[in-house]
Formats: structure tokens, sequence, C-alpha cells
């Protein structure tokens, strides 16, 4: 089983209607789809692949061959031990966003610049997928952007992207790349490895792996879409294994509330579907607060996550 395709060119033609069916459906039933004629060009990604991999092996490598990972995997190896290493994972990973420009690669060649207007391309990306969620939901264009990014009229949310490597592994058996987990915010937007496997999601309680595409981005829904759309759009459990060869290229980036933001199910969702629920599944909480309870509990079930920040 593959995860689905969306051709996001169709939504300016005839076919709207359609693609927006089909959006709805990968929404409702898979948690992630992948985009294709998403109007990013090409000549970027390629930049981008060549920029990534540059970095990699100019600013990454030799740290990530003295990191935790390499020396827990080394000694569990020479002891022959037949353990597991369940608490770390195999990836080597940086952030940027506009607050961290100044941590950002300096030694890569066109590192900055490429991945600045990368991002500035995915996040009008980020926006218009917003907005077909909106449609999709019954809600006012918009809807979901303003709530991310709080009462304020500023720009408040936060759009980051997540540079990630999964150099190749001797003994993959013995730990993952990335371990399950749901992600903890609002709209994913992913571009992962032309030929290098490794992610995969839970659908009906089997691990499906999501193919590579060449310059496909794969979208997902996180814990706030599924609690704004009060549990239509799911929050779905994905892991990324390790492999013996290829280093996996995975980028990463994320259209988030501000942690000021207030997150709530949308009123028109919970008068449709709650109608007699006495006790919402979807609390009201500052996503701040939220934040902070999920720094804590990333690798388990989202579910008592809401539980713990409506306490507060
Ligand atoms: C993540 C994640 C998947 C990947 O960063 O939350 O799930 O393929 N990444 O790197
Ligand atoms: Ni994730």
């Amino acid at each position: 089983m593959a995860i689905p395709v969306i051709d996001f060119s169709k939504l300016d033609g005839e076919e709207r209607a359609k693609t927006l069916a089909q959006i709805a459906h990968c929404c409702e039933e898979w948690g992630f789809f992948q985009l294709v004629n998403h109007g990013i060009p090409e000549e970027l990604l390629e930049r981008v692949k060549k920029v990534a991999a540059e970095c990699y092996k100019l600013e990454r490598e030799e740290n990530f061959k003295n990191s935790k990972p390499v020396k827990l995997l080394n000694e569990l190896v020479e002891k022959k031990s037949e353990d597991k290493l369940e608490n770390l994972d195999w990836e080597d990973v940086f952030l940027l966003s506009d607050e961290n420009e100044n941590e950002w690669p300096t030694k890569t060649p066109r590192f900055q610049e490429t991945m600045k207007e990368y991002r500035y391309e995915l996040k009008k990306l980020a926006i218009k997928v917003m907005e077909v969620m909106d449609e999709n939901l019954g809600l006012p264009k918009g809807y979901i952007k303003k709530a991310f990014n709080g009462a304020e009229e500023e720009e408040n949310a936060v759009f980051g992207t997540k540079v990630s490597h999964y150099p190749p592994c001797s003994h993959p058996e013995k730990l993952t790349g990335l371990r399950a987990h749901t992600d903890a915010g609002g709209v994913i937007l992913l571009f992962q490895d032309d030929e290098v496997k490794g992610l995969q999601i839970l659908k009906d309680g089997e691990w499906i792996s999501v193919q590579p595409m060449k310059n496909a981005i794969v979208i997902n829904t996180g814990d706030q879409i599924e609690v704004l759309s009060n549990g239509k759009y799911k929050s779905v459990w994905h892991r990324v294994f390790a492999s013996t060869d290829g280093n996996r290229r995975s980028i990463a980036s994320f259209y988030n509330p501000s942690l000021k933001a207030t997150i709530e199910p949308a009123q028109e969702l919970v008068e449709k579907t709650d109608k007699l629920a006495v006790d919402p599944i979807y609390p009201k909480f500052v996503f701040g607060d939220y934040m902070s309870v999920y720094t804590e509990q990333k690798f388990l079930p989202k579910e008592p996550r809401f539980q713990a920040v409506k306490a507060k």
C-alpha cells in the first residue's frame, strides 16, 4: 500500500472540486499525503538537495561520527550485547528559523541563501495547504492560520525547518532512525530523499512506507490540527528506520502556532459533531503549555498530553 499522491496544480482548474475532495479524504483517512505539481520550482529543489548534502559532508559528518548514538552502538557491538538502544535516534539534525539565523551553517557555499529562498516558498505552500483545510472543514478562509497566529494582528506563528540526515548504520536492528511519535504542531511539509527509504506511518495498525518520489512534498497534520478539527483530522504516528546503506536526507518544515496562541476545537465543528457530548475530548489550552508537556512525552501516546494540558 502506498500513501496517496495529490496533483496540487489541479486545484486551480476544472478538477478543483474533485481535488478538494481527494485532499479531504487524505486528511480524514490518512493524515499523510504527497503533493506533486506543488509549484515549488524544481530548480530550487535541486539546489536545496545539493546544499543539504554538501552541508552534511562539510559541517556535520565529523560531529555525527563522534556523537552519542555512534559511541553507544559501538560499545554494544564490542560487548556483543543482545540489547537494543531504546532511548535515542540515529539522526543528525539542526533547526533553521527566522530567530536563529546567526546559528545557520556558514561554511557551505550558498547554503543560507538557498535555504532562505526555500523556506519562503515552503511557507507560502503551508498557508495554501491550510486554506484548503479551512475550505474542506467548512471554516472561513484563513481560520487555521489566524488561530495559529494568536489573537493579535501580527504574525506570531512559528515557521521552522528541521534539516535531518539519517546516516548509514552498521546495525539498524539495534535502534531506530527516529522513534515513533506524532508531531506536536500544525502542518508539516517534508522534502524527503529521492531514493533512500525510511519513513513509515501507522495506518490501521500497520506500518506503511512513505514511498520516495522525486521532488514531491509530503504533507502531514500535527496534534494542533487534530485539536482544531475536533478530531476530524488525526495526527498520525510515524517513525524512521535506520538502514545499512544510503544517507537519507529529510527536510521537515512546519507551520506551528505561536507559543502564546490559545488552541481549541473550532466551534463550528464542535456543534456539528459533539452536540450531545458532555465532556469534550479536546480541551482549550495555550500552545506553550502543550509544548512543555510534549517535550517530556514526545514518544508516548498523545491522548494523555491533551488531558495533562487540560488540567493546567
Ligand atoms: C519529524 C519527522 C520524518 C523524517 O521530524 O518529526 O517525523 O522523515 N521526520 O525525517
Ligand atoms: Ni514527525
